[in-house]
């Protein structure tokens, strides 16, 4: 027997009982390069053994030169639309999140658009690095319950493989390449997305962060030769950070719709680091069985990282209809999310 569960759902304008919004599809793509600890070895000053006691990471995944975000972004687009049995026309909106848009503008998200015939949608970027796929579904899920849309696709896709540094090994063991996307549609039942809860510390911005490269410092031979087009992080700091927001976050949302974690099936993580991982399920006093893990073959795709385990997760039968799941992330801004979503 399922737990009766609440929702936070309201339309203040509206006396209408609030429109409960399901995942209808998802669906991932990943570049077929293998990048892997051994690779890297030849690469930096760095062993297999360090990367994977200190990050969990076996190989990540590296998008081809001709390969962009949009092209992945378009290749989850595609099969969680196949999934939901969805056509380009019937896309009323697209949302992208990522901090690797194919360019500063046009959107991503328009350049999605064109490849997958959604004609008809509206469509922006959003950026809230690794929270981006669950800011994106709050965003979905506003626009349908307020009745302005009917469907929403939400796309995370990042070639992080841009950004990195390749020269310093504190940070390239730890990135990868990909895309997931999801189906948002309200289906009449009552299932679907619980709760979503986002936030965001500003303080605390430059603890990760690509300093040039937009209005601050523009490209410029300095920025160039000073590296400061790369991704930028401390390490520790974003640790530490990392493991309270997401328990924080998870708690909220748990919170939010009167369930504990022992209600929730499975938890789907923003995948960064294994000990993050488990620093969190200790904390949450979650069996590590019950969080699903795909970081040892893809490492952080950050706004694509929960997208695609959402996929994988789903595809594994890792939950069935009616079982309760819970997303989390963090990431750069610094920026948290979770949801719990009634499968
Ligand atoms: N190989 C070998 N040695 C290394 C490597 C490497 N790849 N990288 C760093 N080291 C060395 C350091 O130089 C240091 O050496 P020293 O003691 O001689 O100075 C030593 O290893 C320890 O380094 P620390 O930084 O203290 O290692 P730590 O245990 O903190 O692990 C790590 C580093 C993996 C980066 C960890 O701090 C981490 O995962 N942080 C969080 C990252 C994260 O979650 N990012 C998510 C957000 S991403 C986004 O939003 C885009």
């Amino acid at each position: 027997m399922k737990k009766s569960v609440t929702t936070n759902l309201r339309n203040p304008r509206s006396k209408q009982p609030p429109r409960p919004v399901q995942i209808v599809g998802t669906g991932s793509y990943l570049p077929a390069r293998v990048l892997t600890n051994a690779d890297l070895e030849k690469m930096v000053d760095t062993t297999d053994e360090w990367i994977i006691t200190r990050t969990g990471i076996r190989e990540r995944r590296i998008a081809s030169e001709q390969e962009c975000t949009s092209d992945m972004g378009a290749q989850a687009a595609l099969r969680a639309m196949e999934q939901a049995g969805v056509g380009g026309e019937q896309i009323d909106l697209i949302v992208c999140a990522t901090l690797t848009p194919d360019m500063l503008f046009p959107a991503t998200a328009c350049l999605i658009q064109q490849k997958i015939g959604a004609k008809r949608a509206a469509a922006f970027d959003m950026e809230a690095a690794c929270s981006g796929f669950l800011y994106g579904l709050e965003i979905g899920q506003q626009f349908i319950t307020s009745g302005t849309y009917e469907t929403v696709l939400v796309v995370g896709a990042e070639k992080l493989s841009t950004i990195v540094d390749w020269e310093d090994r504190s940070t390239c063991v730890l990135f990868g390449d990909g895309a997931g996307a999801a189906i948002l549609r309200s289906r009449g039942d009552s299932h679907g997305i619980l709760t979503t809860c986002m936030g965001a510390d500003g303080s605390q911005a430059d603890i990760l962060l690509m300093p040039a490269g937009g209005a601050r410092f523009p490209a410029s031979r300095e920025t160039v030769s000073g590296r400061m087009h790369y991704l930028k992080m401390a390490g520790k700091e974003v640790f530490k950070n990392a493991v309270v927001a997401m328990q924080t976050a998870a708690l909220q949302a748990l919170q939010k719709c009167n369930l504990t974690i022992d209600d929730i099936t499975c938890v789907i993580p923003h995948q960064a680091n294994i000990r993050i991982l488990e620093a969190l399920a200790e904390r949450l006093e979650l069996p590590m069985e019950r969080m699903y893990v795909n970081l040892d073959r893809y490492g952080n795709m950050s706004a694509a990282s929960v997208a695609v385990a959402l996929d994988e997760a789903a595809r594994a039968g890792r939950f069935q209809r009616g079982d309760l799941i819970l997303m989390v992330a963090f990431g750069s801004g610094l920026t948290w999310a979770a949801a719990v979503v009634q499968w």
